[in-house]
């Protein structure tokens, strides 16, 4: 009835294509590596904590354009007291001076391309 070896050699060849990915990647040393951000020298803490800075920055710059533009409300306090302006440019890059190795290193690893540097200058990075 069933043709025991056969099944293998088929349930061989299914492992081996469906790993193909893992294997071809391991033998061709193409390792895939979260990108390497530099971030700002002598501050400690964001505008939110760090996981959710990650999770949900996108949201609170429409947060901040929206208050900022449209109800002229332009500084917000952190969970730890700090008063911060909101603003793309003079928050955002002021601390993260170096756009180049922050915000695109890892919007190019998941391939976004905000459409913010349409309007908005970022400061030239690499320099401070
Ligand atoms: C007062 C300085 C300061 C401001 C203003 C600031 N950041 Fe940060 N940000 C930091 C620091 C310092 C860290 C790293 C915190 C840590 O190591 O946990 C950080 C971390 C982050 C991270 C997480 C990075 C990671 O480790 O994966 C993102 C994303 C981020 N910031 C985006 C932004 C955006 C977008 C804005 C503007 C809305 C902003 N930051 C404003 C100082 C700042
Ligand atoms: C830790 C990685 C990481 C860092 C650092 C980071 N981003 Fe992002 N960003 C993302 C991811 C992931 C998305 C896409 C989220 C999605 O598609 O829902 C995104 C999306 C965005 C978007 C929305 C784009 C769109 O088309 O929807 C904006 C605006 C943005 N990021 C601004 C910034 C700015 C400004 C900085 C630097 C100050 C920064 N990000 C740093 C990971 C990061
Ligand atoms: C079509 C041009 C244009 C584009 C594209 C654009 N903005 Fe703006 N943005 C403006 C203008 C104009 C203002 C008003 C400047 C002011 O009143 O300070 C502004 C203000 C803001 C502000 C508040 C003020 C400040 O200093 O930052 C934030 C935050 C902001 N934009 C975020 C974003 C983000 C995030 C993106 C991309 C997802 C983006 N903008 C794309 C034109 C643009």
């Amino acid at each position: 009835m069933y043709d025991a070896g056969k099944i293998l050699a088929g349930l061989v060849i299914f492992l081996l294509l469906v790993t193909t990915p893992v294997w071809w990647s391991f033998a061709m040393g193409a390792e895939v590596r979260a990108p390497k951000l530099v971030l700002p020298e002598g501050r400690r803490a964001c505008v939110l904590p760090t996981g959710e800075m990650k999770a949900t920055h996108m949201e609170l710059l429409n947060r901040w354009r929206d208050l900022a533009v449209r109800h002229g409300d332009r500084v917000m306090t952190t969970w730890d007291g700090r008063k911060v302006r909101r603003s793309l440019t003079q928050s955002c890059l002021g601390c993260h001076t170096d756009k180049d190795k922050f915000c695109d290193r890892c919007h190019d690893y998941v391939a976004v391309t905000p459409y913010c540097w349409d309007c908005h200058v970022a400061p030239r990075g690499g320099a401070s």
